[in-house]
């Protein structure tokens, strides 16, 4: 029997023409509309984000699992894991572990996705496994040119392999600085994850077990990572070692 493991998909907004995300750590516009988008797409999911990305933002999204990606990280509450209801925060040493905690998460919440929410250094990490693109593009033209340090989005959204399922114009609204174009790309040829589990008479059992036995994985990861970003046992070999 196989469970199929959530798909990924990347939520950016980046300036056009420049393709820029970021600068000095933080959105170089205010886009009140985008937020809220980002909010109904993504609430009650698991996120991923990098750690300036988290940074950046200065807490935990609520009612989301955010998974986060650092190297390095020490915690200031001292805990690798924190949860208050429906809001989780869970550093990870790795895309894999990141991306264990996510599937164990979204298959325990029946969610059938998951969102890399940024940084530049997530959307490569992840760019081969992802599936769609919630793609705003900031009409800035002239206004923000792209400087040395900015953050930029090079994700390649080439049109024999990415079609379109919707594109919008929107008008500056209250709370926007620009105009923006919302678009949602999905991959011609989506990559389908899944794993096998075999223990248990219905799918429901069988999905049960599973997640028992990861969340045992869990446990162990975490007491094994008090003080860093925690890292799991080797899952998928999606990622370059
Ligand atoms: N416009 C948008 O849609 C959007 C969305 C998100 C972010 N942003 C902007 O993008 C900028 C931040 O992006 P960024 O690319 O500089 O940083 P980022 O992707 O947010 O975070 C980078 C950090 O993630 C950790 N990391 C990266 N790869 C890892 C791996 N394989 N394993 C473990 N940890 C890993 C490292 O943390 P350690 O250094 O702790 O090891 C690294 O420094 C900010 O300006 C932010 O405002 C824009």
């Amino acid at each position: 029997m196989q469970i199929e493991l959530p798909s990924i998909s990347y939520v950016v907004a980046r300036s056009w023409p420049d393709g820029i995300i970021g600068r000095d750590n933080t959105l170089p516009w205010r886009l009140r509309s985008d937020l809220q988008r980002f909010k109904a797409i993504t609430l009650h999911h698991v996120i991923i984000m990098g750690r300036r990305t988290y940074v950046s933002v200065g807490r935990p999204l609520p009612q989301r699992v955010n998974i986060i990606l650092s190297r390095t990280a020490k915690f200031d509450d001292g805990s690798s894991i924190w949860e208050d209801g429906e809001t989780m925060r869970i550093w990870a040493e790795d895309c894999e572990s990141a991306l264990f905690f996510a599937d164990v998460m979204s298959v325990a919440k029946d969610q059938s996705d998951v969102f890399v929410i940024g940084g530049a250094e997530m959307y490569r990490a992840f760019g081969d496994l992802c599936n769609k693109v919630y793609l705003t593009e900031v009409l800035t033209g002239e206004a923000i040119r792209r400087e040395p340090n900015d953050t930029v989005f090079e994700y390649d959204l080439d049109p024999r392999q990415w079609r379109t399922l919707e594109s919008q114009l929107l008008p500056s609204g209250s709370g926007d600085d620009y105009p923006s174009r919302f678009t949602v790309l999905e991959r011609k040829a989506k990559l389908v994850r899944s794993i096998e589990v075999d223990d248990g008479p219905t799918e429901s059992q069988a999905k049960k077990h599973w997640l028992a036995r990861q969340f045992d994985a869990f446990d162990r990861a975490r007491l094994a990572s008090p003080e860093r970003p925690i890292k799991v046992a080797y899952q998928y070999r999606l990622f370059q070692p």
